[in-house]
């Protein structure tokens, strides 16, 4: 039997599987902890990578191995491969004052859309290189390259130290608002507008290039964004829109298409098989039924029941879920509000019900969006932590107005860099196919009111002060 590793280098934790190239049969599996944080020292992603590959019996026997990671996270190291000072996530939004002088400074979110197909946000490397370069200048001096979390654990796994080997993907390189999903190429010129100078960049690898070689001889694979993986693990065809419920929301699709959104609503991502991958990203998802419990003082299995037991639309009550401020609608600043507390609406069930919906309303606004910029929405395939929830799979249909596929809990992240290493051990031009497990199916008649009244409630938020 070939095996082969795929590894999800998560906001969350670190997850390695290990598979029958061939089938794609699960063999191996193991994980370990990261640290919480918007800002996170490498290293620490480093000692779980090891921890989690030694339970699960190590890569001695693998003949190929990839990383899939989240996503933008600034890596910045010096000359000699060091890292200058601990990464900013993907969910760290001090930088969101950076995006907005960026928009500006090229003259608009349309002239980034043409660029490089996203708009800056606070989540996007180079609005991190910005604040970095205006913030931290004596930082910012000893950069001499920038690269992102997968790409600097491909590199670690290899074991060079040379910054000039250091290689990622397309997929992940689209998310820097420095290359382009379209042209296949870096901007020079924004990374120059955005830290000030031109700094070292990985070289951006096709779907089985071989960004190094493990102490085995095996090749590493150019890894992906966690997305990106997410679509290549499970396997989603035309049609099929991808909800992932984890720490971030996502809402995409593969595409034979780049998305062109001004308003930044969609981010033209790239996909693992050379194609696209427009997406629509919220900073709130699985937490916010993580703090609905906590307000509850019940677990998530309560949590649901009680969701379960109050009527569609909750009789008004309206939980607006930017509890980490927000990426989209770009809402940095904002807070979370329950709009429509009346005597009757005022008990557990109808405020579990409330942070169900207002969850997933955010990400049907960005179906909505996703569908406005010419993606086929046929069904939807629910996957991630949030998905476990059987009041999320049950209102979820009611919400989208699709059948909600949910397949079975599972790592479909580190399972896409587990198919794309297959990929490159095989040296074939197309992927391999690996059988999927059944997924269970969610329907239900649409409720348009629950849409209706948190579209009503949504923009009666609070911003923090900064
Ligand atoms: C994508 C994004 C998140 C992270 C989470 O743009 O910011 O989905 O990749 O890991």
């Amino acid at each position: 039997m070939t095996l082969v590793a795929g590894i999800d280098s998560s906001t969350q934790s670190c997850k390695v599987v290990i598979r029958d190239a061939e089938t794609g049969k699960l063999v191996r599996q193991g994980r370990a902890a990261h640290p919480d944080g918007t800002e996170v020292h490498p290293d620490a992603w480093w000692a779980a990578l090891q921890q989690a590959i030694d339970e699960a019996g190590g890569l001695d026997d693998v003949a190929a191995a990839s990383v899939a990671g989240q996503q933008h996270g600034m890596v910045v190291l010096d000359e000699n491969g060091e890292v200058v000072r601990p990464a900013l996530l993907w969910n760290d939004t001090r930088s969101a004052g950076a995006a907005a002088d960026l928009i500006s400074e090229l003259g608009g979110g349309d002239k980034w859309a043409d660029a490089v197909g996203i708009v800056p946000v606070a989540s996007f490397t180079l609005t991190k290189l910005r604040w970095l370069a205006r913030n931290e200048p004596d930082n910012a001096a000893r950069v001499a390259a920038v690269c992102l979390p997968h790409d600097w654990l491909t590199w670690k796994l290899s074991g060079s130290t040379d910054i000039g080997t250091i290689k990622t993907d397309r997929s992940d390189a689209s998310g820097t608002l420095y290359w382009s999903a379209k042209t296949n190429e870096y901007r020079h010129d924004l990374l120059e507008l955005g830290f000030g100078r031109v700094i070292g960049v990985p070289e951006v690898l096709g779907p089985t290039g071989v960004a190094g070689h493990l102490p085995n001889g095996a090749p590493l694979g150019p890894g992906a964004g966690d997305n990106a993986a997410a679509a290549f693990g499970t396997g989603a065809g035309t049609g099929d829109v991808i909800v992932s419920i984890g720490t971030s929301g996502t809402v995409f699709v593969s595409s034979d298409v780049s998305p062109n959104d001004p308003t930044g609503t969609v981010a033209g991502f790239a996909d693992t098989t050379g194609r696209f991958l427009p997406i629509v990203v919220t900073l709130n998802a699985a937490r916010v039924l993580d703090a609905a419990t906590k307000l509850l003082g019940v677990d998530h299995a309560r949590l649901s029941e009680l969701a379960l037991g109050a009527p569609a639309g909750a009789d008004g009550l309206v939980l607006i879920p930017y509890l980490e401020g927000e990426r989209t609608p770009n809402r940095p600043d904002a807070t979370g509000a329950i709009h429509g507390l009346t005597l009757k609406t005022s008990d557990p069930a109808h405020l579990a019900r409330a942070a169900v919906e207002g969850m997933l309303c955010a990400l049907a606004d960005g179906l909505d969006a996703l569908v406005a910029n010419g993606a086929t929405a046929n069904r939807i395939v629910l996957v991630g932590g949030g998905a476990r929830s059987e009041a999320v799979r049950r209102i979820a249909p009611e919400l989208f107005g699709l059948p909600v596929l949910v397949p079975p809990p599972g790592e479909y992240v580190a399972d896409g860099a587990a198919r794309q290493a297959a990929w490159v051990a095989s040296g074939g031009q197309e992927p391999p196919v690996w059988s999927a497990a059944q997924p269970e199916t969610y329907e239900a008649q649409p409720v348009p009111l629950i849409r209706e009244q948190y579209a009503a409630a949504r923009d009666a938020v609070i911003d923090r002060p900064r």
